[in-house]
């Protein structure tokens, strides 16, 4: 396979799953939308399913998510295939080999259980389905270093790493994109970026809802598994990394890589976790589970740019509002000309970069208000502002991966650079604190630094 070979089928393991239908389908649509997917796409399922009822499956998540295109479904529709069987009989993969008959480089979507991979990648290795095919693997990757390192083992024993695509879906998202191209493609920002200048960053994943039915993943993941180790740290690293010397689609891997392995261990004193009320009471939920539902950190990266600066991050779930925003607080000006006291009562300049629900940058300054006094105000200079994610990430990334284009997924080395900076705060190292469903987690974590939940936008000048 050379890297720029054009996938020429998809198939995808978890087509009767809950991933599938959330994010899959309606990615594939709107593949087949852009004219990026013509080939066959093939739901591995058990048995008892039908084409038919994968049609329909394919149809209904569409209209769940308000994303139904008569035109480009029937296409779709007319690509689906169905390969019935269970994952672990080899008859299986025999039949897939030959439901993707004349292919040359299919893509396997692995959106299954990690208790699964082992069986399924070493069935795609002996039926010959990987001959020449890309994978592409969902997260969790592993649920500490060491079973990371195994998974990885696991798929080099069968796949060469430049066919490996590992998803954290967050690094398709626009507005991370958007983060690096702000920062890289301006030449007054840079300048500000580093220890001289920031004050603090703070990053924040909020989500309102909560487990949706998924009780039994999330006992086994937490916050910090689930989301920290992988979309969390990947923004720390997008704020914060070196520009990418190069237009190597491996250069930016590289340097965020090198920033990742910057980050000192995560230490427990620097951590709050929390379970909002009444998770306990959810289905598939141990009655006495210490599982994190939110998480608030402290993190330091021990390098020449940033030492001294505190990276503020937190995730939970049932929390007031879903945002998920980057805000970089410079440092107040060491003298007040004016009198005012810029240097405790008002917010200092910062820079947002609000990745949802809206997708926003903006820059918080100060101007002065008319009249005699210099006195001033608050307003943001938005550089960008829109509804939401234009493209969706998933269809992003799945595009991507049939291009054979890896910029966008993680790379192995920065997965167990990840997993090294949480491990010491895995499990139940730190204390747990309960807070209430609709609040901003417990209020312990305000002991790492006053966090800015109220952060709305003053004035508008653009
Ligand atoms: C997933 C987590 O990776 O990201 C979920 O497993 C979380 O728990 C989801 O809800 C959030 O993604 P998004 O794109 O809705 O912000």
């Amino acid at each position: 396979m050379s890297a720029g070979e054009h996938s020429d089928a998809f198939v995808f393991f978890g087509a009767t799953g809950d991933l599938a239908r959330k994010k899959i389908f309606p990615a594939l649509q709107d593949l087949v939308k852009r004219g990026v997917l013509d080939g066959p796409v093939i739901g591995v399922a058990r048995p008892g399913w039908s084409i038919e009822r994968l049609r329909e499956r394919a149809k209904e998540s569409l209209q769940e998510n308000k994303s139904f295109d008569p035109k480009a479904f029937e296409k779709l529709a007319g690509l689906l295939r169905y390969c019935e069987g269970e994952y672990s009989q080899p008859s299986t993969f025999d039949r897939l080999r030959e439901i993707l008959g004349p292919a040359k480089c299919p893509v396997h979507y692995l959106a299954i259980p990690p208790s699964m991979f082992a069986t399924v990648v070493s069935e795609l290795g002996r039926s010959g389905c990987a001959n020449n095919a890309r994978v592409m693997i969902e997260k969790p990757f592993g649920r500490d270093l060491a079973s990371a390192q195994s998974l990885n083992r696991c798929l080099l024993s069968v796949f060469p790493e430049q066919a490996i695509f590992r998803i954290d879906h967050y690094l398709g998202k626009e507005p991370v994109q958007n983060l690096l191209y702000f920062r890289f493609s301006n030449s007054f920002l840079e300048p500000l970026l580093n220890r001289e200048f920031v004050h603090s960053v703070q990053i924040t994943m909020a989500e309102k809802i909560g487990l949706e039915g998924r009780g039994r993943l999330y006992e086994e993941t937490g916050a910090i598994r689930d989301v920290i180790q992988n979309h969390m740290l990947q923004l720390v690293a997008n704020v914060s990394m070196d520009a990418p010397t190069s237009h190597d689609n491996e250069a930016l891997r590289d340097e965020k890589a090198r920033l990742l392995r910057a980050i000192k261990p995560i230490s427990p004193e620097d951590v709050v976790r929390g379970q909002f009320r009444g998770y306990r009471d959810e289905s598939d939920v141990a009655k006495d589970s210490t599982v994190e539902t939110f998480a608030a950190m402290r993190v330091h990266i021990d390098n020449w740019r940033w030492a001294g600066v505190p990276f503020f991050v937190r995730a939970g779930k049932s929390l007031p509002a879903a945002r998920g925003e980057v805000l970089v607080f410079l440092k107040a000006p060491p003298f007040s000309v004016f009198g005012e006291d810029l240097c405790n009562g008002a917010r200092p300049n910062y820079l947002r970069f609000r990745i949802s629900p809206d997708v926003t940058i903006a820059l918080g300054v100060r101007t002065k208000e008319p009249g005699e006094a210099m006195r001033g105000d608050e307003v943001e200079l938005i550089a960008t502002e829109h509804g939401g994610d234009q493209l969706d990430a998933y269809a992003r990334l799945v595009s991507d991966a049939m291009k054979g284009d890896p910029t966008l997924f993680a790379r192995e080395d920065a997965i167990e650079a990840q997993w090294r900076l949480v491990e010491p705060i895995l499990g139940n190292l730190t204390p747990l604190s309960e807070y209430e469903p609709g609040t901003w987690g417990p209020k312990e974590a305000e002991r790492l630094t006053p966090w800015a939940n109220e952060l709305d936008t003053p004035k508008v000048k653009s």
